[in-house]
């Protein structure tokens, strides 16, 4: 991998601030310093240090990305492109989505090469709440409120857990719900007689989709992102 982008990934800095370091000297690779951003390195070998202070090196990564739409939750698909195809430029082969979001759905997706957080995250178990920003074909009434809220029936064994909405206009709503069925916000919204327009997720557990990424682009979480995560994978963050 490449110094510069080694850097990013452990939270250095951003791209030009890691090339700055590395221009003025203060990055070395195994103890001789080293000038060029694309140095390569071996991740699991070479000891890299900032000013004087080495680096520990990260098995594990986690990135957000703002999923556009018409890619699919994949990572291998052959009718259309895939979310881990938008991560090519990370050179690495080992990522997966941290479960899924349909081809027309967009917004916050997290994909990580750790399978053990991720699949605490998706257990059902751990009720991670996620945050859907809904258009829908028509306003809600009180009682859709109410029963969207409670639980609705769509057609599985038992009626989905407490959601919660927030209505923000006539024709959107913020759903924050626990689970995690297959097409579940467009079901729980026929389930009242409505139909999903267009579908956003914003939140997912403590992780806030970053704004600043426009669809199709990503970053790496930030440290204090990737504790939230951690958080949100050991005790769930049920709605209040
Ligand atoms: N619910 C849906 O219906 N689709 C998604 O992509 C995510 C949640």
């Amino acid at each position: 991998m490449r110094l510069d982008k080694y850097l990013c990934e452990l939270n250095t800095g951003s791209r030009s601030q890691v090339r700055e370091l590395i221009r003025k000297g203060l990055v070395s690779v195994n103890g001789l310093v080293v000038r060029q951003a694309d140095h390569k390195i071996e991740e699991e070998k070479d000891c890299v240090a900032v000013r004087g202070k080495e680096l520990a090196y990260r098995k594990f990564v986690y990135y957000m990305l703002n999923k556009p739409q018409g890619v699919v939750s994949a990572t291998q698909d052959n009718t259309a492109g895939t979310v881990t195809e938008l991560l090519a430029a990370e050179g690495r082969k080992d990522l997966f989505p941290v479960g899924r979001l349909d081809k027309d759905t967009e917004g916050l997706l997290l994909l990580t090469n750790d399978g053990e957080l991720a699949h605490r995250l998706l257990s059902p178990k751990k009720h991670v709440d996620k945050t859907y920003q809904v258009t829908i074909a028509h306003p809600l009434s009180k009682q859709d409120i109410l029963q969207l809220e409670q639980g609705v029936d769509i057609g599985e064994n038992r009626l989905t857990l407490p959601a919660r909405v927030e209505i923000l206009s006539e024709n959107t709503i913020y759903l924050t719900i626990q689970e995690g069925k297959y097409h579940q916000v467009k079901r729980m919204l026929q389930a009242v007689n409505n139909q999903v327009a267009a579908l956003k997720r914003i939140r997912f557990g403590g992780i806030v989709l970053d704004e600043r990424l426009a669809p199709g682009d990503y970053r790496p979480l930030t440290l204090q992102e990737e504790n939230c995560l951690q958080e949100s994978s050991a005790q769930g963050n049920k709605i209040q």
